[in-house]
């Protein structure tokens, strides 16, 4: 939610700051803008897109070596130029960029207005920069010493970066809930809300904890906190390649991002498959095994697609390991007042590692005494550093705002948990579990095979690419499947869509059905086959239109359906992650089709930082 890059060094630094926010643009697009510092503080923004950016600035100053710049998703004021960051303070003494909320803000600005502040922009950032200057100049303290000042007296959230004109050789970051990434280069520094604009210069890292203040001059970097004690900076090997966050010759990141999941479920196997292919090792887990094994009770929490990968965790945790398993939506858990157990166990899944909202819920979950577990993407990102233990995923960067292959990564994880806790819990026999290990290392080249039938998706999108509702039906296991698929095709297509339980079709959306419903009933071979079937026929009665996806050889539902879409036969317990890949290639192609921005739907971000 928000990019923000900056950098101090040798190199002009435009091109640093351009490229590092075309990196970042998945985290917001609603404006962008950079300052860069040269006996002035150029700043120059606007509403849209980076390339126009680009455009408003051609012809304008733009060198240097210091500088800072970010893409915004908005929160407070609508999305326009002056809204958009960096923003100056009344004097021109301050300019800031900032990821975040800072919730007391209208108290702040109210103050600052008494004492004769006035403000160009609705934001709360721009109070932010404005109360570092007041106590500034008030206080006739230095420019670090005024960040941390006006810090102590924020509540919220926030990932800054500051300049300021009287220091021009230093940039002031702090960190609080909003995360901000260093990168350390050779007399130079580079800055980012995360290591995607980084990577190409650099591989060493510092990551800010909250309450963090980092000072930096070309050839010195100084960390404190906010309290101003001095910290160590730890310096971590970035482990992303910069191949990774390139689109690689496809038309957009979603799409490689599909194509990517053979590699990235191996990749989320690799180290955890033994070579024989006969056992389990999730090593991140190691240390808290014997709570596991005894566990009572498994709470998932998540938003959006990760909240779907947690219902597929309930299922595969209450069928394979016994073990009575809830899934709630993060935003829901923190405020209900929840009954949590010592003893239970939480688990987190996130891609970004960074929601809010699941970072909240974990620190409740913390407080009232359960084990906390993360399953995360993004490496060094604050959900793994806030839980007591957990599992990467190690998908990869992913850049598409509608989550893909992290959302496959995740089931990945939770399937091989639930596996080897069946076993280690001794639910499964020897054999079941190794029959289980080996059918989950056949995944990746199953979805090989069915990507390979990419153009029958797209044929089928374009039959349907007007349509204005979709219905996703799917029971048990696929279930998820169907509220996943349909968030797909809503996300990017903008195309109403809605996912169901095929059973309870009956007690609502069969209303809704007609000759221009499309709905997808995903009815691959499981113990509820025959019930799939009875709905397939409920939907053909009312003249609804079934795009049937069904498991390969399936010649009952061949002769009801009007598309069939085959997926090859694998356990029931890991038919996700093949039912889903067609629908996410169904979805890509109707959003390409009505014209939409596959990576950059509107009003989304990719990672939701503030509640
Ligand atoms: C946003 C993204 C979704 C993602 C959700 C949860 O809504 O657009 O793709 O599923 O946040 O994000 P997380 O990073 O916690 O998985």
């Amino acid at each position: 939610m928000c990019g923000i890059v900056g950098y101090i060094g040798d190199r002009e630094v435009y091109p640093v700051l351009i490229n590092g926010l075309k990196r970042l643009e998945y985290r917001g697009y609603d404006s962008a803008g950079i300052s860069v510092l040269n006996k002035s503080l150029n700043i120059y923004k606007c509403k849209g897109k980076v390339s126009d950016l680009e455009n408003h600035v051609k012809g304008k100053i733009t060198s240097g070596n210091i500088g800072i710049g970010h893409t915004r998703w908005a929160t407070h004021g609508e999305p326009n130029d002056i809204n958009a960051h960096p923003h100056e303070s009344m004097n021109g003494k301050f300019v800031l960029i900032h990821n975040g909320i800072i919730e007391n803000y209208a108290r702040l600005k109210e103050r600052l207005e008494h004492r004769g502040v006035t403000f160009r922009s609705e934001t709360d950032s721009e109070v932010l920069v404005n109360l570092i200057e007041y106590i500034y100049m008030k206080g006739q303290v230095s420019a670090e010493i005024a960040v941390r000042l006006a810090l102590s007296k924020v509540i919220g959230a926030y990932g800054i970066v500051v300049m300021c004109i009287d220091e021009p050789d230093k940039l002031i970051a702090a960190r609080k809930g909003s995360p901000l990434v260093i990168g350390v280069g050779n007399e130079e520094y580079f800055l980012a809300s995360d290591a995607t604009p980084i990577v190409e210069y650099t591989k060493s890292v510092i990551y800010l904890n909250d309450d963090d203040v980092a000072i930096l001059t070309k050839d010195e970097l100084i960390l404190k906190t906010i309290r101003n004690d001095k910290q160590t900076p730890k310096v971590h090997h970035l482990d992303l390649d910069i191949g990774e966050i390139d689109k690689n010759g496809y038309e957009h990141f979603m799409l490689k991002e599909i194509f990517e999941q053979p590699r990235s479920i191996l990749d989320t196997f690799r180290g955890r498959v033994s070579s024989d292919v006969k056992n389990l090792h999730l090593g991140g887990l190691f240390n808290v095994m014997p709570q596991l094994i005894n566990a009572k009770r498994i709470i998932i929490i998540g938003c959006g697609t990760s909240w779907h990968a947690g219902l597929v965790g309930e299922y595969l945790f209450e069928d394979l390991a016994r073990i009575s398993t809830e899934v709630e939506y993060a935003s829901e858990f923190r405020y209900r007042n929840p009954i949590i157990n010592k003893g239970d166990i939480v688990i987190a899944i996130s891609q970004s590692g960074e929601t809010a909202d699941t970072l909240a819920a974990i620190k409740l979950a913390k407080e009232a005494g359960a084990l906390v577990l993360g399953i995360c993407n993004v490496v060094g990102s604050s959900i793994p550093r806030e839980t007591d233990a957990g599992v990467y995923t190690h998908a990869g960067p992913e850049i598409g705002v509608a989550s893909t292959k992290a959302f496959t990564a995740q089931v990945t994880v939770l399937a091989m948990m639930a596996v080897l806790l069946g076993r280690k819990r001794e639910i499964l026999s020897e054999e079941q579990y190794r029959t289980l290990v080996k059918e989950l290392t056949l995944i990746p080249e199953k979805i090989e095979k069915i990507l390979t039938f990419n153009e029958h998706y797209k044929k089928i999108a374009n039959l349907y690419k007007g349509a204005n509702n979709f219905l996703y039906l799917g029971r048990g296991y696929l279930y998820p499947v169907a509220l996943e698929g349909a968030l797909k095709l809503k996300e990017i297509s903008y195309i109403h869509a809605e996912g169901y339980p095929a059973a309870e079709m009956k007690h609502g959306p069969i209303a809704l059905i007609d000759q221009n419903m499309p709905v997808v009933v995903i009815a691959t071979k499981d113990s509820s086959y025959e019930k799939i079937v009875s709905n397939i026929q409920e939907v053909k009665a009312r003249n609804g239109i079934v795009i049937a996806l069904v498991t390969e050889g399936d010649t009952i539902i061949k002769n009801m359906a009007d598309h069939v879409i085959e997926v090859p036969q694998t356990n029931v317990v890991f038919s996700t992650l093949l039912a889903v890949i067609p629908l996410q290639l169904l979805s890509y192609h109707i959003a390409v089709m009505r014209g939409c921005n596959v990576d950059q739907p509107r009003n989304l971000a990719k990672s939701v930082t503030v509640e």
